[in-house]
């Protein structure tokens, strides 16, 4: 299936990419760990955090004491601003790569008193059902391909009660972006960003991709500025 979904245009399956980002390719390490530095860079001159928290905390609300999971969790700087936020909400903080999470267990998650690192595989996770209150996948599912993008949704929804997914908006108006990527990471966070923005999911795709993931799995997407997507997933009734 197209990322722009199944009907998507024939501009748009021209814009799509089949190309690795740095992120992906154990062949590029050194170019991998500045994609990696420039995203945090970008993160925090646009208070990223800050957007993808906001819905985090809205999702937690109605829960006292909630537990939070975040896979594909990079370098763990949302869950940071969310525990610093929520004093009651207990995190799993978790990525595939073997180095980030050394790197998480190293750093002041590892040290936290509400946090348990973990390594975990997004489309096959390693948790009994009914987990979590919540677990949010963010900039990150662009990385999966389709039958793994439709793995999360079955698996997000059966660990947690309701699965928030965080990516970047689908539409060449957001390219208007990369000049700042270079500035905040240079080529490789550029090149990284580039990649993504053409190989992130409409919504869609992703009602096109929950509607076949082998669970009833029902959605909510909306655009959340300055160019994100953001989907609230969960099992129906
Ligand atoms: C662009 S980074 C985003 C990191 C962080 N969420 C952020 O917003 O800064 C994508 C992350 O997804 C992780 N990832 C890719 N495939 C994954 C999978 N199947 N399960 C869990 N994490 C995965 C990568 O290791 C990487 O840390």
């Amino acid at each position: 299936m197209p990322r722009g979904g199944p009907g998507a245009a024939w501009w748009d399956r021209l814009y799509e990419t089949d190309r690795l980002e740095y992120l992906d390719r154990a062949d590029a390490a050194d170019r991998r760990r500045r994609a990696l530095r420039g995203l945090a860079r970008l993160e925090r001159l646009t208070l990223a955090h800050r957007t993808f928290g906001g819905p985090v905390l809205d999702l937690l609300r109605d829960v006292p004491r909630p537990r939070f999971l975040e896979l594909g969790a990079g370098d763990g700087g949302l869950t940071r601003w969310v525990l610093d936020r929520h004093p009651a909400a207990r995190a799993t903080v978790s990525d595939l790569a073997p180095d980030l999470v050394e790197a998480l267990r190293a750093g002041p998650l590892g040290r936290h008193g509400r946090a348990t690192v973990a390594r975990l595989d997004a489309t096959a996770i390693d948790a009994p059902d009914g987990s979590y209150d919540l677990a949010v996948f963010c900039q990150s599912l662009h990385h999966l391909p389709p039958r793994g993008a439709a793995d999360l949704l079955r698996e997000g929804t059966r660990v947690a009660r309701r699965l928030l997914i965080v990516d970047v908006w689908r539409h060449p108006a957001c390219l208007a972006a990369v000049p700042l990527m270079l500035l905040c990471g240079g080529y490789a966070q550029a090149h990284d960003g580039v990649v993504s923005l053409r190989k992130a999911y409409s919504p869609a795709a992703l009602r096109h991709l929950a509607g076949g993931c082998g669970a009833p799995v029902a959605l909510r997407t909306r655009f959340l500025p300055p160019l994100y997507l953001a989907a609230v997933a969960a099992r129906r009734a």
